[in-house]
């Protein structure tokens, strides 16, 4: 059995399918990027059938990151595969991943099948992602509900059909540890030809159990985990890659195997990945919430200050916090801000890129006056349109505020097409108000399915993080801003949101597994 874990992604893919998640082929690929800078071995890039959108994205991804395989999911189902084979066909190293259910439940009233159809699908399936790549995974999805001596029969079929990789997905987060354990220890022994290929786990959290129980098949034999940056993935997510990674390595006393990646990319790939999503990372989420590593209570200060290990499992800089709080200001030159931002992880592909970035960066240390990590981050977390695309930009904004029961008012100058707009509103807030305003002039009527508001940093000074969600006729968008006035932020996430609903940049919304 191999010491190496093998660290299979699904944001792209399994994370897209929260509601509200999709991204657009850019922000896709900035999130592959960060998933090779952290050396995940497997990108599950997006699921190509689902829509055209998803498989442009794969491709786009399959082409831009050269050292993680790419994979394409693919029901088993012929056209699927045939989808997941060219989305991935510019790979340095592909994949293709089928999967069908094997549970009584799921087989019986989604698929009307009979078992031994399902087995003869997924060998047909199996034989024919082998025809496009070497390299083929096989997911009985629903395995947590399963037969074991169905899923042993059908695991054997699918290996002998050339499945390099079978996956136990516990699809409904229904398992409990040391039971899923023991599923795994079992098919080790009962599939004959089990040594043939990696076993591999995906486990959701609606019993907040995905990563215990992929810990737990870890333990028993599993050397694939399938997981996600900040645990996104549908309905309760799926088991974060940063808790299992961390675990393994911390652990290594009982684990006694490891994953390949560095660690200290973390902290930014769990930003980049909440800032495109606009899903923000609770405080206390282990590993990457801004409290992970604060220590709040006299004790723990004091033995921290004396011996760290006393209250501290991990170092924080080991997953990517950074020690170095204030980092750049005003007169901080191209030079300093180019060495940074590798530092960070983020490497601008043309001078161009760089150019532009920092005049940004000299925007906001104009009106901000120390420059932290988080927000150099922000800087290139946002969505570029092109100008083309940026029909609507923010002139002016003025708002009024009171104590008292009168609304609020809000009076906002955008330039539209080139033509300068003036429109007043009132609202229930300022950022009410605003929007209003922004609506009186653009009319997009869309829908706002989530506003978000996150401080970047500490203090009074940080800029806060807006995330605006519209949908119009079944499209969904996330538009993104960073100011130090919230009001503005929002403004220009809203405005940044509508310019994409107006835009082809957004993919439509994924076809759900
Ligand atoms: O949860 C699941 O079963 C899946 C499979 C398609 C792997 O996402
Ligand atoms: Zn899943």
């Amino acid at each position: 059995m191999s010491d190496q874990l093998i660290i299979f992604d699904t944001t792209l893919r399994d994370g897209e399918q929260s509601p509200g998640a999709s991204m657009t082929k850019d922000e896709k690929v900035r999130i592959g990027l960060a998933l090779e800078r952290l050396n995940v071995d497997v990108i599950e890039a997006g699921f190509a059938a689902a829509s055209p959108g998803d498989f442009d994205a794969i491709a786009a991804v399959a082409s831009a990151v050269k050292n993680s395989r790419i994979c394409s999911l693919a029901r088993a189902v012929e056209s699927d595969i045939e989808q997941a084979g060219a989305a991935i066909a510019s790979a340095e190293a592909g994949r293709i991943h089928t999967f069908i259910a094997t549970s009584p439940i799921h087989m019986q009233h989604k698929l009307r099948m009979q078992p031994d159809q399902v087995v003869e699908r997924a060998v047909q399936a199996v034989n024919q992602a082998r025809n496009l790549c070497d390299d083929v995974e096989f997911s009985c999805e629903d395995a947590g509900r399963s037969e074991i001596d169905f899923l042993a029969r059908i695991i054997e079929a699918a290996i002998d059909a050339g499945a390099r990789t079978i996956n136990i997905p516990d699809t409904v987060g229904y398992a409990i540890p040391d039971a899923f354990a023991e599923m795994i220890s079992q098919l080790l022994v009962k599939v004959p030809n089990a040594d043939k290929a990696v076993f591999s786990v995906h486990c959701h959290n609606d019993l907040g159990l995905a990563v215990a129980n992929s810990l737990a098949a870890v333990r028993a034999g599993a050397r694939q985990v399938e997981c996600t940056i900040n645990g996104l993935g549908e309905r309760a997510g799926n088991a974060a890659l940063e808790e299992i990674v961390m675990a393994v390595r911390t652990r290594q006393d009982l684990f006694k195997i490891d994953s390949q990646i560095n660690t200290q990319h973390i902290v930014p790939a769990s930003r980049l990945v909440s800032s495109i999503t606009g899903f923000p990372v609770q405080p206390n989420k282990a590993i990457v919430g801004a409290n992970a590593f604060a220590h709040e209570s006299g004790i723990h200060q004091d033995g921290v200050l004396k011996h760290r290990e006393t209250y501290e499992i991990m170092a924080a800089e080991d997953v990517g916090w950074s020690t170095n709080k204030m980092v750049l200001g005003k007169h901080s030159g191209r030079n300093a801000f180019n060495t940074r931002m590798e530092e960070l992880g983020h490497h601008f592909a043309n001078k161009d890129d760089l150019d532009e970035a920092f005049a940004k960066f000299k925007d906001l240390a104009d009106r901000k006056h120390e420059i932290f990590d988080e927000d150099l981050q922000s800087l290139i977390s946002q969505v570029e349109l092109s100008p083309q695309e940026e029909r609507i930009r923010l002139l002016d904004l003025q708002v009024h505020c009171n104590l008292g029961k009168d609304p609020r008012h809000a009076s906002v100058v955008l330039d539209v097409d080139g033509q300068r707009q003036v429109e007043m509103a009132e609202g229930d807030g300022p950022v009410d108000a605003c929007f209003k305003a922004i609506e009186a002039i653009v009319q997009s009527k869309a829908s706002l399915l989530l506003y978000s508001v996150n401080a970047l940093t500490g203090g009074t000074d940080s800029q806060g993080e807006v995330t605006v969600r519209l949908e119009k006729a079944g499209r969904i968008v996330n538009g993104q801003g960073a100011d130090p006035d919230i009001v503005v932020a929002s403004a220009l996430a809203y405005i940044k949101a509508v310019n994409l609903l107006n835009s082809n940049a957004k993919a439509n919304p994924q076809e759900t597994v």
